[in-house]
């Protein structure tokens, strides 16, 4: 089994967005490796977030890649507006539509790198077939649409088929959902290499706490056992 390097990346959900560009600079300057971004519709997930022409304004401020989670459906139409707007990968969820495999290759298409999200509900004989069109599988450990949600104890057994199902594919393992110190370690030893977190990260938005919590969660997955 190949060893992926630990990244945090925190949610930009949980951010102040009245000092949203302040925040990216103090997660940036706090350690943070990936910026999560999540985007919702009001129809896929119970819950309206930002769109591109956010985004667009907020990726002038720092240089680390942008993990954009699209919970949105139809998301095929949208999802040159994210690469344009300077993602740098794009995560599609599985269940939001018929044709997954079409969304990777137009993301693909788009030279930027290929993720699938798999719900709680859905099983990960959803992304089986479409192993070699990844770059990331995300697991989510909460019903997508808000921040600040407990983490689904079910996910943990799931995160460790799905790290034996990629075996030594180049596919980075992601979790997104009430992930914080306390579980990062199992959550590494079970094979996620890229943590989402929100609350754990931003909770209260003192910028001065962003630094030490980010690097609490990542000395716990470095805990990993091996
Ligand atoms: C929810 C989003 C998450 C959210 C996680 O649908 O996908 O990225 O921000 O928030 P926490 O870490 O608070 O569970
Ligand atoms: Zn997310």
């Amino acid at each position: 089994m190949t060893t992926r390097p630990i990244r945090i990346a925190p949610s930009i959900l949980s951010a102040d967005f009245s000092r949203l560009g302040d925040e990216i600079v103090a997660l940036d300057a706090a350690g943070a490796d990936y910026f999560h971004v999540d985007i919702m519709d009001g129809h896929f997930v119970p819950n309206i977030s930002f769109g591109p022409m956010v985004m667009q304004s907020i990726r002038k401020l720092t240089i680390k890649p942008f993990d954009v989670h699209l919970m949105i459906a139809p998301v095929d139409p949208y999802i040159t507006a994210f690469a344009k707007a300077g993602a740098d990968s794009i995560t599609v969820h599985a269940e939001a539509g018929p044709h997954l495999q079409r969304s990777l290759q137009a993301i693909k298409a788009e030279g930027k790198r290929t993720g699938v999200a798999i719900n709680p509900a859905t099983p990960l004989a959803a992304v089986e077939n479409i192993l070699d069109d990844i770059d990331l599988l995300l697991v989510m450990s909460i019903n997508p649409g808000f921040g600040g949600q407990a983490f689904i104890p079910h996910a943990m057994e799931k995160i460790r088929q799905a790290n034996a199902l990629i075996g030594n594919r180049p596919i980075e393992l992601e979790v997104d959902g009430g992930v914080s110190a306390d579980n990062a370690r199992e959550l590494a030893t079970a094979g996620i290499n890229v943590f989402v977190a929100g609350t754990a990260i931003l909770g209260g938005n003192d910028a001065t706490t962003y630094a030490p919590r980010i690097a609490a969660i990542r000395q716990a997955a470095n805990s990993r056992s091996a």
